[in-house]
């Protein structure tokens, strides 16, 4: 397909402050070797008191714009995936736009939790292939520890802060979307959620004494539905486009846990080799995950002309999606 967007430019921001296992061993029950064994995470970073999501959406957007060489004014969409924004409204978008000093244009959040970044990707090239509009920038970006509950160590060792961006347009140089797969099934909402402080249960006392407004989660079923729905939309995206798990060179999954990624390693008989992880640095950090990989992955020069990679994503929605991107 000629008519696809293209990655312009690629950037990243991770907060300075490093919290490492050892730290959260002092403030809860927990070890390094429990943590390590089961996500393969040793430290994720913390955005400051004064550091919100947009300023680290702001980071990354400046960055990506500098890769691209492309100048602010020439962005006409800011697409911004994240289940932690500044407020509820308005969005982040609109925020980041200011803080970029952009005028006039299209902004908005998507709210796809951890597959946010890869929704984002897919609205974004439609809307650019429709022709109203001419360059994106695309964002991931979580202040995660604004939701997570300090004291609840089944969750709160999994997450971590950052944001990714990419800038795309239609013509120029750099990295081809080549195809998507969005999906989602909202049976199970309370696997993975933040149940208060949205319409369904407004902010109350007893909602901050039930400590509701924190992030809530079913681990052991969430890992289940993990790696079955990451396999599905690799393969299915694979299927559609006559490819083989072989045909791939590298994959870039959601960073959410070291055993997901081996799970999802072996259902899709893909040398683990060909997984890229930097999960082990940040945690699990959303919608941020995917670009702060891909990003990483790249500044390495892991990626070659003409090489197929595949990002595949799963959150809470449940929500799953996957791209393929020529190099
Ligand atoms: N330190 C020490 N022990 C802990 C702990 C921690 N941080 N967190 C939980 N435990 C304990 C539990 O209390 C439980 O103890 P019990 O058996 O006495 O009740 C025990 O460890 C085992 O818990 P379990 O939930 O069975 O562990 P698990 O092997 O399923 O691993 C997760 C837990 C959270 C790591 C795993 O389920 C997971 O990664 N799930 C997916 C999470 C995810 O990626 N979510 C985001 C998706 S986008």
């Amino acid at each position: 397909d000629s008519f696809a967007s293209v990655m312009l430019g690629l950037g990243s921001y991770a907060p300075e402050l490093r919290l490492t296992n050892e730290e959260l061993c002092q403030r809860i029950d927990t070890s390094d070797e429990w943590i390590v064994s089961r996500t393969g995470i040793r430290e994720r970073r913390i955005a400051s008191a004064d550091e919100t999501t947009s300023d680290l959406a702001l980071s990354a957007a400046r960055d990506a714009l500098a890769d691209a060489e492309v100048a602010s004014e020439e962005i006409d969409l800011v697409v911004v995936a994240t289940i932690t924004p500044d407020m509820a409204f308005p969005s982040t978008a609109c925020r980041l736009q200011h803080k970029l000093g952009l005028r006039n244009v299209c902004c908005f959040d998507l709210e796809a939790a951890c597959s946010g970044f890869v929704y984002a990707l897919d609205v974004a090239d439609g809307l650019l292939r429709s022709g109203r509009y001419r360059k994106a920038l695309v964002v991931g970006a979580e202040k995660l520890s604004s939701i997570i509950d300090w004291e609840d160590r089944s969750t709160c060792v999994l997450f971590g802060d950052g944001a990714g961006a990419v800038v795309l347009g239609l013509d120029g140089e750099g990295p081809r979307l080549e195809g998507f797969l969005c999906g989602a099934d909202g049976a199970n909402p309370s696997l993975l959620c933040q149940p208060a402080g949205g319409a369904d249960k407004p902010a109350s006392e007893e909602t901050l004494r039930h400590r509701e407004h924190f992030l809530k989660m079913n681990g052991r079923e969430i890992f289940k539905n993990a790696v079955r729905v990451m396999e599905y939309a690799g393969r299915t995206l694979l299927d559609r486009h006559g490819l083989t798990p072989e045909d791939i060179d590298h994959v870039i999954p959601h960073q959410a846990n070291a055993r997901i990624v081996e799970g999802l390693s072996q259902r899709l008989s893909m040398p683990i080799e060909k997984f890229y992880c930097n999960l082990e640095k940040y945690g699990n950090t959303s919608a941020a995950s995917i670009p702060l990989a891909m990003d990483e992955a790249r500044q390495a020069g892991l990626f070659k002309p003409d090489e197929l990679g595949l990002l595949v994503a799963f959150g809470a929605g449940l929500t799953w999606a996957s791209a393929l991107i020529r190099f």
